[in-house]
Formats: C-alpha cells, sequence, structure tokens
C-alpha cells in the first residue's frame, strides 16, 4: 500500500484524476471500477472538465460500479445508476452501453451477481478500481464480518451505513435496507485500486487502515494485502494516523 497526503478534497479529486486520465491515455481500452458516495464526486467533476477541455476520450472504456441499492431502479435519483449518469457518464463520450451498475430491480438478485462477475471476467478483469472508505472500514457495501471470500453478493446494510447515507433521502426509512455490492475478493481482483479519503469523518477509518490487525472485523485492512493500492487522503482524513506510520506508505505527491 502507498499513500499519496494531499492537502484537501480539491487536491485529492485532482490527484485521483490524474492517475485515471494518464492511464485512459494509455489504455484506450481501460476496465475502469468505479465507485458512488461523495467522495469521488469531485474526481468525476476533473475527469469531465479534462475531457472537454483537452479531448481525453473514453469511447472504448468500459466501467463496472460496486454496488447499488436493492429495490430502486435506475431512474430512481438516489439509485447509483441515476448518480453516474448524472456524475459522469452523461458528460463524457463513454458509450453507455460499456457501463456496467448491478441491476437494483433485478427479479433475481442471486443470478444478477453470477452475471456480473461473468461481465467482470469477460472484460478481462479490473484495471483500476476506486475506493472509498465506510466510517466502519466498509469498502463497497461490505460491512464488518464479511469474509474476505466473498464475491459479488446480496447485503443487508449496516444500520450506521443506512444513517450515513440518510442525508441523500427524505427519511431514514426510505433508505433501502439490502444492497448488492461487488465482494471482497472481487475488489482484490482489480490490478489496481485507488482508495480516496477526505475529511475529519474519515480519521478513524484511515488510522485503523494503516495500523489494525488484517482482519474480517475491519473490512478495508484486506488491501494492505493487495499488491497496487495506492491510498490519497487529506490532511483532515491523515489527522489521528501517527506520522511514523506513514512515513513508510508515503509516496511523493
Ligand atoms: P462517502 O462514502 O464517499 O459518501 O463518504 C464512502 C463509503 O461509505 O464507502
Amino acid at each position: 500500500m502507498k499513500l499519496i497526503q494531499v492537502r484537501d478534497y480539491e487536491e485529492m479529486s485532482k490527484k485521483a484524476a490524474d492517475i485515471v486520465i494518464s492511464y485512459v491515455k494509455a489504455n484506450p481500452n481501460a476496465v475502469l471500477g468505479l465507485a458512488t458516495g461523495s467522495t469521488p464526486t469531485g474526481l468525476y467533476k476533473n475527469l469531465i472538465e479534462d475531457h472537454r477541455k483537452n479531448g481525453t476520450s473514453y469511447k472504448s472504456v468500459r466501467t463496472f460500479n460496486l454496488d447499488e441499492y436493492i429495490g430502486l431502479d435506475g431512474n430512481h435519483p438516489q439509485s447509483y445508476r441515476y448518480f453516474m449518469d448524472e456524475h459522469l457518464f452523461n458528460h463524457i463520450d463513454i458509450l453507455k452501453e460499456n457501463t456496467s451498475v448491478l441491476n437494483g430491480k433485478s427479479e433475481n438478485p442471486e443470478k444478477e451477481c453470477e452475471r456480473y462477475e461473468q461481465m467482470i471476467r469477460e472484460a478481462g478483469g479490473i484495471h483500476i478500481q476506486i475506493l472509498g472508505i465506510g466510517r466502519n472500514g466498509h469498502i463497497a457495501f461490505n460491512e464488518p464480518g464479511t469474509p474476505f471470500t466473498s464475491r459479488t453478493h446480496i447485503v443487508k446494510l449496516a444500520e450506521s451505513t443506512r444513517q450515513a447515507n440518510s442525508r441523500f433521502f427524505q427519511s431514514l426509512d426510505e433508505v433501502p435496507t439490502h444492497s448488492i455490492t461487488m465482494g471482497i475478493e472481487t475488489i482484490m481482483e482489480s490490478r489496481e485500486i485507488l482508495l480516496l479519503a477526505s475529511g475529519s469523518s474519515k480519521a478513524e477509518p484511515i488510522r485503523k487502515l494503516f495500523t489494525e490487525p488484517i482482519s474480517e472485523s475491519f473490512p478495508a485492512s484486506i488491501l494492505r494485502k493487495h499488491p497496487n493500492v495506492i491510498v490519497i487522503a487529506d490532511q483532515e482524513a491523515l489527522k489521528d494516523t501517527d506520522p511514523e506510520v506513514i512515513k513508510d506508505y508515503l509516496m511523493k505527491a
């Protein structure tokens, strides 16, 4: 695991975008793993801006999103398909048929999990996966206790996750209780992972990411076993992590 220490959200978003843009320029057939939430929206803004200014093309890029709520279809404003269309896909030249988000309205969610795994395999696997980190250490919707061997699966959301995400809904009651998510093993098969963290609400999970024993009770800890993870974290997210610990991971920004 390597760490790029940045000042703030803007710098985190810019650094992440630089990495993705260079990769896409060098690999027009890139397979990107994408995430939703507050963390990656700045990255997506930068990708859109660069696409407009410099014409970086996504015509042959494929994408797979990490997760989706069960029960929301792609037209629901809180669905992750809708989020991705709004925050990225509608503003770049990517072909919609090359963008995959799990179907939260599938009649057979188990089958949907298998279908997704197969599509990722057929695409040759994910080259760069963008990740956020939950306050309880979850990655995608893999909550504490999820087996490290999990593949794409259905999960019951932790109450803390529903609470955290209720800010996007009218009320907590409207937040779905289940979701469908890439598994930890699926995520770990990505060739490269970019984990982004900004703000003081991420200070505890980031401290634990660097210091907790690797255990299913803190899902993100498994990332320390991945050969190619870059964490991009800002000062607030790093404020509780011992500088002595960080030293060993630092990359020049
Ligand atoms: P956030 O979510 O980007 O909205 O903070 C991250 C996560 O819970 O994985």
